[in-house]
């Protein structure tokens, strides 16, 4: 079968998504392993044009890894009917007037999360794509985390029995860039460039608990700015005026309650930067990015509540690891694939502009609640 090469226009590859999940691990990687697999047998290479702000900085990652084309020109490499796929990791603000261009342009577009700052936006861009009748897709990475492909597992298997409450717990503490480089963009800090850990992980957990358990009805969130003095990546102090810490609860479709906590000012006492506890009737699931741990409803314990006496048990190891049983290749990869095959054979590809949109809706509420100070409904969109 003859080998087909789609052109793939790249913004914010200088970025670290842009650069390592999406180029390197993504894009790069399915060249090396001979391009996408299509269903007739054939196979398909892609073509990356580096799209970017600084010309010296496109040309070292072309040279780092043999890559043909860059420009500073995003008109220039959207002009090439070669090009059919647009693609865009730049910070968010820069997202929707990059990607209404190239639908313009007749492109396929698929971007990191999420979509947009506003749900206006968001719905403005699915509507576009819509529209213009081009395929469109948004990063969804955490579904395809071997943690969370066990937690599915499980769900599917009927594990749990009825699903009851999903506590999340994400963070980490990010350095305020002092005495010790921060090890996030200083952008994800000021509330004016569209930071804010709201609009980062929201719309994370919206796919998330929308994937494993069920709709979600309504949103409560306190948020917060801890950490409201930081360094920015040249050391100069800066304001950091984006909420840093977020503690949502989430009512599912079928009553059940998730409540996440969401910090980039917490130190991590766990086994992995973010896990899920799920309980149900018939058992209990702990999910990370790789690792899963169970408890059926009989294997569970009966610790009786004393404090007089010291803790005997070790509850940590009353629970039973979940096998991997396959290969897990990496989630951006996976999507990328998935994105290549729906654009040229019309293959499924279920995370659309429209969930997108749903993303920024959850991250939006999240924000309006807690300003409010109540609870609030989702209504569809
Ligand atoms: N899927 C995930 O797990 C995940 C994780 C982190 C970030 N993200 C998303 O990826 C995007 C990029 O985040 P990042 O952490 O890689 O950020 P980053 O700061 O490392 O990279 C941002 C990229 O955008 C470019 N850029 C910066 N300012 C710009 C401007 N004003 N106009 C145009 N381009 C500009 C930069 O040159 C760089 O290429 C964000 O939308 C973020 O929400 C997704």
């Amino acid at each position: 079968m003859s080998d087909r090469v789609l052109g793939v226009v790249m913004s914010g590859v200088t970025g670290r998504m842009g650069y390592r999940q999406h180029l390197v691990r993504s894009v790069l990687a399915i060249n090396e392993q001979g391009g996408v697999a299509l269903s007739d047998g054939s196979r398909v290479r892609l073509r990356p044009v580096l799209v970017g702000r600084t010309l010296g900085k496109l040309a070292d990652i072309a040279a780092r890894h043999g890559v043909a084309d860059y420009t500073t020109d995003l008109d220039a490499a959207l002009a090439d009917p070669a090009n059919e796929i647009y693609f865009d990791a730049q910070v968010t603000q820069a997202r929707v007037p990059a990607t209404l261009k190239a639908i313009a342009r007749g492109k396929h577009v698929y971007t990191e999360k999420p979509t947009a700052e506003t749900v206006a936006d968001a719905v403005r861009l699915a509507e576009a794509a819509r529209e213009a009748g081009v395929k469109n897709g948004v990063v969804q990475d955490k579904l395809f985390l071997p943690g969370l492909l066990k937690l599915k597992r499980l769900v599917d298997g009927g594990f749990f029995g009825r699903i009851l409450s999903v506590r999340g717990e994400f963070g980490y503490w990010v350095f305020e860039g002092d005495w010790q480089p921060a090890q996030r963009p200083s952008w994800n800090y000021r509330a004016k460039d569209g930071g804010g850990i709201v609009l980062d992980m929201f719309p994370h957990w919206a796919y998330v608990l929308e994937n494993l358990f069920g709709r979600v009805e309504s949103v409560y969130a306190h948020v917060s700015t801890h950490i409201t003095e930081r360094w920015d990546e040249s050391g100069k102090p800066y304001e950091a005026t984006a909420d840093d810490a977020a503690y949502g609860v989430f009512e599912l479709e079928g009553g059940i309650v998730a409540q996440i906590n969401s910090s980039w000012a917490v130190r991590v006492n766990r086994d992995e930067l973010v896990e899920f506890q799920v309980d149900g009737t018939h058992g209990s699931a702990v999910a990370g990015l790789r690792e899963c741990r169970i408890q059926h409803r009989a294997g569970t314990p009966r610790p009786v509540w004393n404090p007089d006496l010291p803790v005997t048990e070790s509850f940590r190891d009353q629970w039973q690891r979940v096998p991997d049983n396959t290969d897990f290749d990496n989630g951006f990869k996976i999507q990328w694939e998935m994105f290549v095959r729906h654009v040229l054979e019309d293959a499924p590809f279920p995370y659309s502009f429209a969930s997108g949109a749903r993303g920024v809706r959850i991250a939006e509420l999240g924000l309006r609640s807690h300003a409010e100070g109540r609870r609030l409904q989702v209504e569809s969109l």
